[in-house]
């Protein structure tokens, strides 16, 4: 049989942490389905981190601990950022595409923050920018949702798009652990962000969801209009008394079309206990994605880790491999159409926005008082949908009152939150989440 000649495609891999080493990691051990499934040689040229990651052997692969130096090295085809941060990971990117070469990253922060001006460098220069890696880990989302749903106009999408607070919210809720405890862990299993307050405060989730709805409803990233909550504030009574109501509460990325612009929210959510979606534990990411031909899908996976968020790493070195002939004009488009197509959209503030509510509230034990609450809400037009009332506890003459209500604007909440607080029954501030029913 004739053999045929390979390319060589060279890899330039900046960063050797936990991505890093498993990149390293997959591509000596998939070697034969890379080589296959790319038509070409790929071999990692040359290495730009500080130090050895003893996960990994790097055999005797050049390594510089200046990541510049990989950058302008004439013997690497494609750069693969995976150093973190927005400062020297940007300029590096910048060096890489100058110099014609394409990069692949898992990078969302990066994305999410210069993607607009990236990729009309990168689109200047005839090289790709590819981050499957940078959303939601191991999961083609951004494949999926850029060629696979390309027929789609897309309604809404909805993920748990970081690993780091599933994780915690499930430990709290099905071992009752502790907040810190948890995500003391999550970090030592390499799945929290460098600074972990990315993860918890909504922000590493915002990210991908700036990147996620730029593909689905064709915008330029837009990262200044992201609405963002944490999960810092989720008490354990939360999550017990959701699960009393039926529901879980999730950490969302949403992101919906409504006829006065894009809703682009990440906060805790309040879902039904019966969706798929809510039965998605531990670092495990999912993205419902609700298309106007195709109706609600789902995808499923590790949203962190070494070799899932690898995995999606070298599936972009393999995508860059097998069509590095191709000329750019005929590649699939950074975020799904070509960058002058892209429309800029409004994106609605929080208080233009209509959900269903959760509230917990501490009350006097009093004749009277559940009225005085329900008539704020009723004259605000909102009405009850579901509510608990505990006893009060011995010696106590506060009760629990935890209540759900129909969906309102968010601006109207907020008025009837702060009459309702202004009573001289209710003590301190009412806690409120968000509640989605997802129904496709
Ligand atoms: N810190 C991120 C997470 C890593 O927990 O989801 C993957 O982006």
């Amino acid at each position: 049989m004739e053999s045929r000649q390979l390319k060589q495609v060279r890899i330039g891999l900046c960063g050797l942490g936990t991505v890093g080493a498993g990149t390293v990691n997959i591509l000596q051990n998939n070697l034969a389905e890379i080589t296959a499934r790319s038509g070409c040689n790929v071999s990692i040229t040359h290495i730009g981190a500080r130090r050895e990651n003893p996960l990994c052997n790097t055999g005797s692969i050049k390594i510089s601990s200046d990541i510049f130096a990989v950058a302008d090295d004439a013997n690497v085809d494609i750069l693969i950022e995976l150093i973190g941060g927005t400062d020297a990971a940007y300029e590096l990117v910048k060096r890489a595409i100058a110099n014609g070469k394409h990069v692949v990253t898992a990078n969302k922060a990066l994305i999410a923050k210069h993607g607009n001006e990236l990729f009309a460098l990168a689109h200047t220069k005839g090289v790709t920018i590819a981050f499957e890696a940078a959303v939601a880990g191991g999961i083609p989302i951004i494949k999926a949702l850029r060629e696979g749903l390309a027929a789609n106009r897309i309604e809404w999408l909805a993920g748990i798009i970081n690993g780091t607070s599933n994780f915690i919210l499930t430990e709290m809720r099905d071992k009752g652990r502790a907040f810190d405890d948890v995500l003391q862990e999550a970090q030592a299993l390499g799945y929290a962000e460098v600074d972990p307050t990315f993860d918890v405060g909504g922000m590493d989730a915002g990210h991908k969801l700036v990147i996620l709805a730029s593909i689905a409803f064709g915008m330029p990233l837009n990262l200044d209009a992201l609405n963002c909550e944490g999960i810092t504030d989720i008490q354990p009574d939360d999550v017990r008394y959701a699960e009393e109501l039926g529901y879980r509460i999730k950490s969302l990325g949403i992101a919906r079309r409504t006829a006065n612009g894009i809703e682009l929210r990440v906060h805790p959510t309040l879902i039904p206990a019966k969706r798929l979606i809510a039965n998605v534990h531990g670092v495990m990411n999912a993205i419902l994605v609700k298309g106007n031909a195709v109706g609600p899908t789902l995808y499923y996976g590790p949203g962190a880790g070494s070799l899932p968020t690898a995995s999606s790493v070298v599936a972009d070195i393999i995508d860059i491999a097998r069509s590095l002939d191709v000329p750019l004009a005929q590649r699939v488009p950074y975020l799904g159409v070509p960058n002058d197509q892209l429309k800029a959209q409004p994106i609605l503030p929080m208080s233009e926005v209509e959900t269903a509510y959760y509230l917990r509230m501490s009350a006097h034990d009093k004749p009277g008082v559940l009225s005085k609450i329900a008539q704020i809400l009723s004259d605000a037009g909102i009405s009850i949908e579901a509510l608990i009332q505990k006893e009060p506890q011995e010696g106590h003459h506060q009760v629990p009152l935890i209540i759900l209500t129909n969906r309102t604007l968010e601006k109207k909440m907020n008025a009837a939150v702060a009459q309702i607080e202004a009573l001289n029954t209710i003590e301190g501030k009412i806690s409120r989440m968000r509640v989605e029913s997802l129904e496709g």
